[in-house]
């Protein structure tokens, strides 16, 4: 399955794709890496991974349509099937995601449907939950409202602050963009009345979680 990753800023998850889909055997190919911010630090892991990359600057276009015509002739020029945000932090328009439907997944870094939108970590501390984590999930109209393919939950300790607990998720992260990856490209995801099913895994053994 060849892939578009589309990310903003430092590029940890993007990194952790790279490096498994450097994997022998890993079923997904990152073909490039589409930043919208210029000096976005992920372009510096896929240059380091030999990764087709490059930016669409959202500033440089009059509105959100002319910045989604660019970069959908970016994506289909790179022959992506699969789009992979990772710290993506711009909504794509309801007419884009209708163009992608069910070929745009996301990481979110709370327990879906807790907490969507920003500043995720100190809304979980300020509600007092003690567990916490990430999800992966299929991208609809709704912002981080669409069907979850996996969660990873961290425990919230005493003294956590919202760096502490990011720090925590974020491993969590990159053990999980990687693995739900690989449920999909190698077809193991059925999207059913808008749930996710798992075929089960013949071979639990080899799971990268
Ligand atoms: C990650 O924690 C990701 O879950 C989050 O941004 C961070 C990006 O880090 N994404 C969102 O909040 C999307 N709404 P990274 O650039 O190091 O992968």
């Amino acid at each position: 399955m060849k892939v578009a990753v589309l990310i903003s800023g430092r590029g940890s998850n993007l990194r952790s794709l790279l490096e498994v889909a450097a994997q022998p055997g890993y079923p997904a190919e990152i073909v490039t890496v589409i930043a919208n911010r210029p000096g976005a630090g992920g372009l510096d892991h896929a240059a380091a991974f030999g990764v087709s990359h490059q930016t669409i600057d959202h500033k440089d276009f009059p509105d959100r349509t002319a910045f989604e015509t660019a970069l959908t002739a970016a994506l289909k020029a790179a022959g992506a099937e699969m789009i992979c945000l990772a710290g993506f932090m711009r909504v794509l328009s309801s007419g884009f995601v209708r163009q992608w439907q069910d070929r745009i997944i996301n990481i979110h870094p709370s327990l879906l449907p807790l907490f969507p939108g920003l500043d995720t970590h100190a809304r979980a501390l300020a509600a007092g939950v003690k567990l916490h984590g990430c999800s992966v999930h299929f991208v609809n109209e709704a912002v981080d409202g669409g069907a979850i393919i996996g969660q990873a939950a961290v425990p919230v300790l005493g003294g956590d602050d919202p760096d502490k607990l990011a720090a925590r998720v974020l491993k969590a992260e990159h053990r999980l963009y990687p693995y739900c990856l690989r449920l999909l490209a190698e077809g193991r995801i059925r999207l059913i009345a808008g749930r996710v099913a798992i075929e089960a895994d013949p071979d639990p053994g080899h799971s990268l979680l």
